[in-house]
């Protein structure tokens, strides 16, 4: 289901023709519209919007334009509707140095007093910030914003601006700005966490490409998902999924769901092997992060049998056109060879090509060259190399069976090079890896292929580090 997290359909702009806007976003998917609410009447209307309509929801909050209209009075009627069930946040609020409508000084009154609200009332709260964003992280620090999270709206920002918004365990709002010709979001928006980013239109404003300058409306959240799964090469539902999970944890109160032993995405299924690896990758998020994929929880409590996966890959076959069966995991699928050779032989069945996803470090695990053992059964294979040499092996992979690692993933690499399976090794595009020079190593073995994978932020949002 796609979600709108920011609309503001009490406006003007919606009042002719309401019900046929809502069932072109029916029609399109989208199963819940957040309406926002940004000045005293707005508030009122957007709550009159959630009663009447079963897929809408209100957040109420006091915009930096309408600061001045902040009183005691306002303050009293807003923590009345709080109690309301269909009241998920607070929003939107805070600074606007861009129109500056309200004095400076009245604005950051208003943004803490309505983040001290936030947090009495247990509600995350929805950021409206222009120009104004050294001022809205020092003020969210110093209201311990992070104690009750949210989005941060229409995030504009570049990466380092982003890393500061995941740390304080809010998400990132993605909507028609991401499909603009010079936006700077793409770049962005390619290395974020799946657990860190929802999906919005603010409509009226902000339409996408495809409908600049006309009216926004939340049927076109479908464009910005669009958009999104092109940029991070994954399908249209897989950043639904996604989104609607981070809204329903952030919004809802949403518990974690089962733990996914295989799951779909990207066209492919993907068998969640082992959680234990014999690296600790500088950039891998095993330990740093929810270990949520695309709203599948991947936390494995044990390593998975062979009936497990097999039933689970079995229950994801059908219904459904897939490319491939990939073996990975947090982990080093390898470590269990057996298991893996097992659960292959029975999948085979499928007609679908087979994929194994390893460090390299198989045959040092095993202590034999077990490529003839993969090659069995795998159509291919994917290797992650992510160093140039021997030192940043060591300093980026942090290999548990130390120095001798590296020599042996290249040896790994060259008898599967050599053997009926396709080869492709991969380099994250990680500060410390130097591509050119991993690309030259990897191009020197016959049959190996090199590719480059973008390597995402570690932060997450929901796991703030103060929290
Ligand atoms: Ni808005």
């Amino acid at each position: 289901m796609l979600i709108d997290s920011h609309a503001h359909m009490n406006m003007s702009q919606f009042q002719g023709d309401l019900p046929a806007v809502l069932e072109r976003a029916a029609l399109a998917g989208v199963g819940e519209i957040l309406n926002v609410g940004y000045d005293p009447a707005s508030i009122d209307e957007t709550i009159a919007l959630a009663d009447k309509y079963p897929t809408m929801y209100a957040a109420l909050g006091i915009h930096p334009h309408h600061a001045t209209d902040w009183n005691g009075y306002l303050e009293d009627r807003i923590k009345q509707l709080f109690l309301r069930r269909k009241v998920l946040a607070v929003g939107e609020i805070g600074l606007d140095y861009y129109r500056d409508l309200s004095p400076r000084d009245i604005q950051q009154d208003v943004f803490r007093r309505q983040i001290g609200l936030a947090r009495q009332f247990g509600k995350p709260i929805i950021i409206h910030c222009r120009e104004a964003f050294p001022d809205v992280i020092k003020i969210m620090k110093e209201e311990k914003a992070y104690e009750c999270g949210g989005i941060f709206h229409a995030f504009s920002g570049g990466e380092e601006e982003a890393g500061q918004v995941l740390e304080l365990g809010f998400l990132i709002g993605i909507g028609g700005p991401l499909t603009y010709p010079r936006s700077i979001l793409p770049a962005v928006a390619e290395r974020l966490p799946s657990s860190s980013f929802v999906l919005e239109t603010d409509c009226p404003y902000l339409p996408p490409q495809a409908y600049r300058g006309k009216r926004n409306e939340p049927a076109y959240v479908s464009l910005v998902a669009e958009k999104l799964a092109e940029i991070r090469g994954v399908e249209l539902e897989d950043i639904a999924r996604a989104a609607e999970e981070n809204f329903r944890k952030m919004f809802h109160g949403a518990k974690d769901g089962p733990v996914s032993i295989a799951y779909g995405l990207k066209r492919n299924i993907y068998i969640n092997v082992t959680a234990s690896c014999t690296n600790d990758c500088a950039f891998c998020t095993r330990l740093r992060s929810n270990n949520h994929l695309y709203g599948y929880n991947l936390n494995l409590l044990a390593d998975p049998s062979v009936a497990e996966m097999v039933a689970a890959v079995e229950e994801s076959v059908f219904p459904g056109d897939f490319r491939e069966i990939v073996f990975c995991g947090y982990g080093e699928p390898t470590a269990r060879l057996k298991a893996i050779r097992e659960t292959a032989a029975k999948v085979k069945k499928y007609g679908v090509p087979l994929r194994l996803n390893t460090n390299g470090q198989g045959n040092l695990i095993n202590r034999r060259n077990i490529v003839p053992e993969l090659a069995e059964y795998f159509s291919s294979v994917s290797i992650s190399l992510n160093a140039q040499d021997r030192e940043t092996y060591m300093s980026v992979c942090k290999p548990d069976m130390g120095e001798k690692a590296f020599d042996a993933v290249l040896d790994f690499i060259r008898a599967a090079a050599a053997s009926t399976m396709d080869c492709m090794v991969t380099a994250l595009d990680y500060p410390d890896v130097d591509l050119e020079a991993t690309r030259a190593l990897v191009e020197s073995i016959p049959g190996a292929k090199f590719r480059i994978r973008k390597y995402h932020f570690p932060a997450v949002a929901g796991q703030a580090i103060s929290k």
